[in-house]
């Protein structure tokens, strides 16, 4: 017995018709994204954050990476998203909080930590790397900054920001002025201002 193959039926057609179209649409955007990028001399999304290194700082980034904070943190495209960015950490804490922090994290941190602490937790190993590692790393986190308005920044663009205002607006509670400082209303605090 010879089994005929059967032709597709309209529903099954007009499906499968769908999905080619999707396809061709989406490769015919990617290629165009692509294009569009890179022969744009203006890169697509701005960057905000940024690094200079020392020589101990280049040493951390290393360090860094040769110690598998790279599973749970992401710095300067290294890492992985899951985690806690670390990119613009350095804008918000400074070298000696950092250090601490790795030295004796539960002290350090103003909350109950998850992984970084006494074993059994996952990052209990960080404390116990040489001393010297712990110091370069501490100089590379440090140096890792970000500008004013960059997500990891810890102040808010410049200027009134239409979004944050409604944000502000749909979620916070009413008498939140009175229990918190507001940010944007601090005076900008800049180099080129200080005296
Ligand atoms: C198993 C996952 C994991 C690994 C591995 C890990 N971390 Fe972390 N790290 C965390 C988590 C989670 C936090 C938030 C604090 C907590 O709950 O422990 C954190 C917080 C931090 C912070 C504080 C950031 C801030 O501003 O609050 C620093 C600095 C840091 N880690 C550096 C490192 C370095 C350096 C290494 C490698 C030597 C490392 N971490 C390895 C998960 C990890």
């Amino acid at each position: 017995m010879s089994k005929k193959k059967q032709p597709l039926k309209t529903g099954e057609k007009v499906l499968v018709s769908i999905v080619v179209v999707f396809i061709v649409l989406a490769a015919i955007s990617y290629v165009i994204l692509e294009t569009v990028r890179m022969n744009s001399d203006k890169p697509l999304f701005e960057t905000k954050t940024s690094f200079d290194f020392t020589a101990e700082g280049a040493k951390g980034s290393k360090i860094f990476r040769e110690a598998r904070c790279t599973s749970c943190h992401r710095a300067l495209r290294n890492g992985t998203n899951m985690g806690l960015s670390l990119d613009g950490v350095g804008s918000a804490r400074s070298y000696d909080w950092i250090y601490s922090f790795l030295k004796d994290p539960e002290k350090t941190y103003d909350s109950k930590t998850l992984d970084h602490g006494a074993a059994p937790k996952e990052a209990a190993y960080v404390a116990k790397l040489p001393d010297e590692d712990l110091q370069a790393m501490a100089r590379f986190i440090s140096q890792l900054k970000a500008e004013q308005g960059s997500s990891s920044a810890p102040m808010p663009p410049k200027g009134r920001s239409e979004f944050i205002d409604s944000m502000v607006k749909a979620w916070a509670p009413k008498d939140w002025k009175e229990r918190y400082e507001d940010v944007r209303d601090k005076p900008v605090q800049s180099t080129t201002e200080e005296q």
